[in-house]
């Protein structure tokens, strides 16, 4: 029965070039003129703290190699560079150490520069909020102290997390992963200045149809996203592509050893080594599922398959 861990010997030949190509443009970017200005002590805010380490990626300008290696994806960048404006930077510490988001941030894949909206506050109390005009209840966020953050981030594509925005979807990830750098700008209180959002933010972007107390689970949910679509962080850059949304359907149900748990088998035809027979049967798995959970995907699917079968 084939292993259904994949061979692990390709998978570290795949690693072993992509990391000995990253040493030589790691190598090329601290020898090149600093003709952009990164995130950490470099950064235009100066009070910003980067999740790249100093040596990661010299002092080159991020985001904008496109990354030969990726043949999944040609264009995409060498890293993703993200600012996030927030007041509770200490949210995100964890966050970025964990999992394969520290990985790639220690590997130089990854740079998130955390701007501290807080140092940005008016008077002693570093006030951010202010009463709504037109009574009602909440506050609102002010325009100056965003404005001020915003400012040496203009060049950046600016996304506001915002319950009003347009749903997050991966082919909006997919976007963000192949452009330049992100600016995350998270709300607070009962939102943001509208004058702002107006004249100062590129995007407002919602993670679905509730509301939250702020936007910052909201950046991490988009960071997560996007960085695992670079080449080199997940283990296997195929199963991106593989997986639910890349075609309009939700991924087929997945089943690992033992063959029998609890006098449950997995499916018959998993264990049957026809490969042909394996994908119709997984084709069938994600078009059911699809049909069934999600009738809104499955509408678009089957416009596009257009064929008597998909309605
Ligand atoms: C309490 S919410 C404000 C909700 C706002 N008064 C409304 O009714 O739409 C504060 C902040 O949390 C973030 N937030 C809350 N829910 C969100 C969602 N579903 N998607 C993205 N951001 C969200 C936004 O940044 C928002 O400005």
């Amino acid at each position: 029965m084939p292993s259904p861990h994949g061979s692990t010997v390709a998978l570290d030949a795949a690693l072993a070039t992509v990391n000995a190509w990253l040493s030589r443009v790691r190598g090329a970017l601290a020898r090149a003129p600093n003709r952009c200005r990164g995130a950490g002590s470099s950064s235009p805010h100066g009070e910003v703290a980067s999740s790249r380490p100093e040596s990661a990626v010299g002092s080159g300008c991020a985001n904008v190699l496109p990354n030969p290696l990726n043949t999944l994806r040609p264009g995409y960048p060498v890293l993703v560079q993200v600012h996030v404006i927030t007041m509770f930077p200490e949210f995100f510490g964890s966050p970025l150490d964990a999992s394969l988001v520290g990985k790639a941030i220690e590997r130089g894949l990854l740079d998130v520069a955390l701007v501290d909206l807080r140092e940005m506050g008016r008077g002693v109390h570093r006030q951010l909020d202010d009463a709504p005009f037109g009574g009602g209840a909440g506050m609102v966020m002010m325009a100056q102290p965003l404005i001020e953050a915003l400012a040496p981030l203009e060049s950046t594509h600016r996304v506001l997390l915002s319950p009003a925005g347009a749903q997050l979807t991966q082919a909006t990830l997919d976007r963000w992963a192949a452009g330049g750098p992100l600016t995350l700008i998270c709300g607070r209180y009962e939102g943001v200045d509208q004058r702002v959002i107006d004249h100062h933010i590129d995007e407002e972007v919602s993670l679905g149809d509730y509301v939250l107390l702020g936007g910052e689970v909201g950046a991490l949910a988009i960071i997560e996203g996007v960085v695992r679509l670079l080449p080199g962080v997940v283990g296997n850059p195929e199963s991106t592509l593989t997986e639910s949304f890349r075609d309009g359907l939700l991924e087929e149900p997945q089943y690992t050893r033992p063959a029998e748990f609890d006098g449950l088998p997995v499916p018959e035809v998993l264990l049957s080594g026809d490969h042909a027979k394996i994908a119709r049967w997984r084709l069938e798995q994600r078009r059911e599922r699809t049909r069934e959970r999600r009738p809104d995907l499955w509408r678009d699917y089957a416009a596009e398959q257009d064929g008597p079968d998909a309605r």
